[in-house]
């Protein structure tokens, strides 16, 4: 029987590909999203929209009561960890507040499953190996922090009213829908792989490589890039995966690449050469962050879209179909 979904900000970048496959399954996605980020280019004609702000408790109220719901799914938030180091008290307000608000909606509304878009920023280990799920929590950017704050709420929502949750941490969500349908657009674009596609298409000024005197293998800051439709399909398996308990997956593909190499890599697939100017460290950018995500693998979760080349590939070939993305 097809199971019915809300997806907060289902209009988003990782959202929208949840949505897309959720559709493919058979399943009803249900979009909550207020377009401050989200294109409404990215939900599909068909798909039932409920434009909201989570910040309005009487309009997330009205949300949960268009259930049953078998699990909701929160994406909607800022994102940018550099922007959360110059308006800290912004992040944690909007993220987490709205966050728990949604929680409390949950169980007010006796929704059985919530699936949250966490992220890797809560991590800071030194080294360069790669991070289980239990590794210390020490965020170095009001984004994770607010992350953070959001799991915590949900580990009580779990234990005093028996909400289910699943925490996913993803690493950096890269690349785009391999059938072409949605991609990449955050307005400002602050991400170093659609930045790098755009500078090589000559489409955007040099790109400016945030700090070379990390301890890595070439002093750029190393990540693991994951891609965004093995991120959607971890959701699915979540969802079952939630029938056993309460779950805290990181997603990545357990291999790390620096920003010079995901600049080589651009090179290669694009045939053109990445323009590029080395400058200072980004604030709140941790050195190295590559995943083990052990568990989501044990559980079943088979990334298709392993290879870095590959992501780039349908990043670029989104970019070239939709070179002012999802239009202005
Ligand atoms: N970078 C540059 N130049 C740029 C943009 C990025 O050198 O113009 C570098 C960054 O300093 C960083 C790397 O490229 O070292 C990746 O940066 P992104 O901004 O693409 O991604 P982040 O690693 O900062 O953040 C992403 C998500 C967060 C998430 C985090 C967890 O945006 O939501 O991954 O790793 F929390």
């Amino acid at each position: 029987m097809p199971r019915r979904f809300l997806v907060t900000g289902g209009a988003g970048y990782v959202g929208s590909h949840l949505v897309a496959a959720l559709g493919d399954r058979g399943d009803t996605p249900v979009v909550l999203d207020n377009f401050s980020i989200g294109h409404r280019g990215a939900v599909p004609a068909g798909v039932q929209l409920i434009e909201a702000d989570l910040a309005d408790p009487v309009a997330v109220d009205a949300a949960l009561a268009q259930g049953p719901w078998d699990a909701v799914f929160h994406f909607a938030a800022l994102s940018q960890v550099g922007e959360s180091m110059r308006d800290p008290l912004r992040y944690l307000m909007e993220n987490a507040g709205n966050g728990m608000r949604l929680i409390d909606a949950c169980v007010r509304h006796r929704v059985p499953r919530f699936v949250l878009s966490s992220t890797a920023a809560l991590f800071n280990l030194p080294g360069d190996g790669p991070i289980p799920e239990n590794a210390p929590i020490d965020p170095q950017s009001a984004y994770g922090e607010s992350k953070w704050a959001i799991e915590r709420a949900l580990r009580w929502a779990s234990q005093v009213h028996g909400l289910r949750y699943a925490c996913l941490r993803y690493f950096n969500a890269a690349g785009a829908d391999p059938q072409g349908r949605l991609g990449e657009d955050h307005r400002p674009e602050t991400h170093l792989m659609p930045l790098a596609i755009d500078a090589a298409l000559g489409r955007r000024p040099p790109l400016t490589v945030f700090g070379t005197d990390y301890p890595t293998r070439d002093g750029t800051c190393v990540r693991d890039y994951i891609h965004v439709t093995d991120l959607a399909a971890a959701h699915l398996l979540a969802v079952e995966a939630m029938a056993r308990g309460d779950v805290r997956w990181n997603l990545g593909n357990g291999a790390g690449y620096s920003v010079m190499e995901v600049l080589q890599a651009v090179e290669r697939v694009t045939g053109r050469a990445v323009p590029h100017v080395l400058s200072d460290r980004r604030a709140g950018d941790a050195s190295s962050l590559v995943a083990s995500a052990e568990p989501a693998l044990r559980a079943g979760w088979q990334p298709r879209y392993a290879a870095l080349d590959d992501i780039v590939r349908t990043a670029f070939l989104w970019r070239q179909a939709h070179p002012n993305g999802y239009g202005s």
